[in-house]
């Protein structure tokens, strides 16, 4: 019988930074991989963090290395893999024995393993990447208190921290970490989006070369918009290939894949009726960017959409701005939904102060989010008054980026949606009165009369 303090299966990237995070911190941990070499290579390379990691090779050897009542945390990928390797492990386990998985899970699968676990599960959505991982992600749990009382040490200190404030928290019960991290993703697509058509226009409206737009971002990542995204983007503009010593963004394919949960997180959406324009339109662009021989037809069809430009860099600067609040905003309402629909209470100044540091979407801005979600509760993040300032000051600008874009063939779905929002958010009286009208002349759907009364028919029902 081991004593090891945690045991951890699944030493793929993720797996083996977050299994030396945990040593690191002074826990003992055993790991075990399907394929054992990985496990060799992984024990050879941990250096000074070897006297705290046991490498197994057998499940029965892993499951024997860790201290009762077990604690043990799946890295494996997300579906499938991760029901096998539940169903080999519980057999060999005691009653008391926690499971807890930390990988990408789709939440819907949380809250069935959850139901129909027969030991202890938490769901827990690890952000930050491999860098993260090793030295400090954001961690949001889901699952039973009593069960997050048991790791939550671990996981406080291997998080990343905000002044002294670890990024790690339990957000609600069932698959409610797994849920959050989804929509956190959400939010990843939509920022990310967003800085890609700005991009856009930077190289294709400005024409600027690589450095300059490295330049640009760096810049702006000293203000307002300060976060991981605008600085890795300056970072990823200013990289050279290696094997040719050009721009390293002139020799990568424009056509983005995706794992799935910016997909889930849209599908999600829709079933819950809450809008997330900008990120479902950050889903769709990545699906539409992978259509690359049907681009290149339509350009040779058409001619090229996007035409030089100019435009004032600080309208550019202000558009982001204004974007990303609106990004966040469509996110924080997705969770407040949620958790109504699954009776969840997951508190959103909370989701808020786990999202400052570790995680791919923190950013300056996060702190006042945190501050104006819990002076406003149940608000949209874009009503309260510290944002809606921020929106008056700078819708502006991205109506004027928008038109310009638009006017100039360059694609900018992720913040034209952003906009459309803001202004359908903002519009009393709207056009779907046409809708409900129409819907009852085809279909004698009935709609809702101005004076409050419901089934109301239109004079084609005389009919
Ligand atoms: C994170 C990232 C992480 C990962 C996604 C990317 O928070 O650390 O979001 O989860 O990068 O798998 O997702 P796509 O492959 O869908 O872009």
């Amino acid at each position: 019988m081991g004593d090891a303090r945690i045991g951890l299966i699944g030493l793929g990237t993720m797996g083996a930074a977050l299994a030396s995070n945990i040593a690191e911190n002074g826990f003992d941990i055993a790991v075990f991989n399907r394929t054992t070499q990985v496990t060799r290579d992984f024990a050879a390379e941990a250096g000074a963090l070897a006297p705290r990691i046991t490498p197994t090779e057998s499940l029965e050897a892993f499951v024997d290395a860790i201290a009762k009542p077990r604690v043990i945390v799946l890295m494996v990928p997300a579906g499938p893999p991760v029901d096998d390797q539940i169903a080999a492990l519980r057999p060999l386990l005691d009653g008391d024995d926690l499971i807890v998985d930390c990988g990408n899970a789709n939440f819907h699968d949380t809250n069935r393993r959850m139901a129909d676990a027969t030991g202890p599960f938490l769901g827990v959505g690890v952000s930050g990447g491999e860098e993260g991982a090793r030295h400090g992600p954001s961690i949001m749990a889901g699952g039973d208190p009593a069960c997050w009382a048991r790791v939550e040490d671990i996981m406080e200190a291997i998080a990343a921290k905000h002044g002294d404030e670890p990024c790690a928290g339990l957000l609600g019960p069932g698959g409610a970490g797994h849920f959050v991290k989804m929509v956190h993703n959400g939010i990843e697509y939509a920022d990310m989006q967003m800085i890609s058509e700005v991009y856009g226009i930077l190289r294709d409206g400005l024409g600027m070369g690589p450095d300059d737009v490295a330049g640009v971002f760096d810049r702006w990542n000293g203000g307002p918009l300060e976060s991981y995204l605008i600085e890795i983007t300056g970072k990823v503009a200013a990289a050279k290939d290696v094997a040719t010593g050009e721009p390293l963004l002139s020799v990568i394919v424009d056509a983005a894949g995706q794992k799935g949960t910016g997909r889930w997180t849209a599908i999600e959406s829709q079933h819950l009726l809450t809008p997330i324009p900008a990120i479902e339109a950050a889903v769709v662009a990545r699906n539409v960017s992978a259509r690359l021989e049907e681009r290149a037809e339509g350009e040779a069809m058409f001619g090229p959409a996007p035409q030089a430009f100019d435009v004032d860099l600080e309208l550019l600067e202000r558009t982001l701005i204004a974007g990303k609040v609106l990004c966040y905003a469509q996110g924080f309402v997705m969770i407040s939904a949620t958790c109504e629909a699954h009776g969840w209470d997951v508190d959103l100044p909370t989701v808020a102060r786990l999202w400052r540091e570790g995680c791919i979407i923190r950013s300056a801005m996060l702190d006042d989010m945190a501050t104006a979600l819990g002076d406003h509760p149940g608000e949209n993040l874009m009503r309260t008054p510290h944002f809606a300032d921020i929106l008056k000051a700078h819708h502006d600008a991205l109506r004027r980026v928008v038109s310009l874009a638009a006017l100039h063939g360059h694609p900018a779905p992720a913040l034209s949606s952003g906009l459309a929002y803001f202004d359908a958010m903002r519009t009393a009286r709207g056009t779907a009165n046409m809708i409900q009208a129409q819907r009852d002349f085809f279909g004698l759907h009935g709609f809702v009369h101005v004076d409050g009364r419901t089934d109301v028919h239109g004079p084609w029902a005389e009919d």
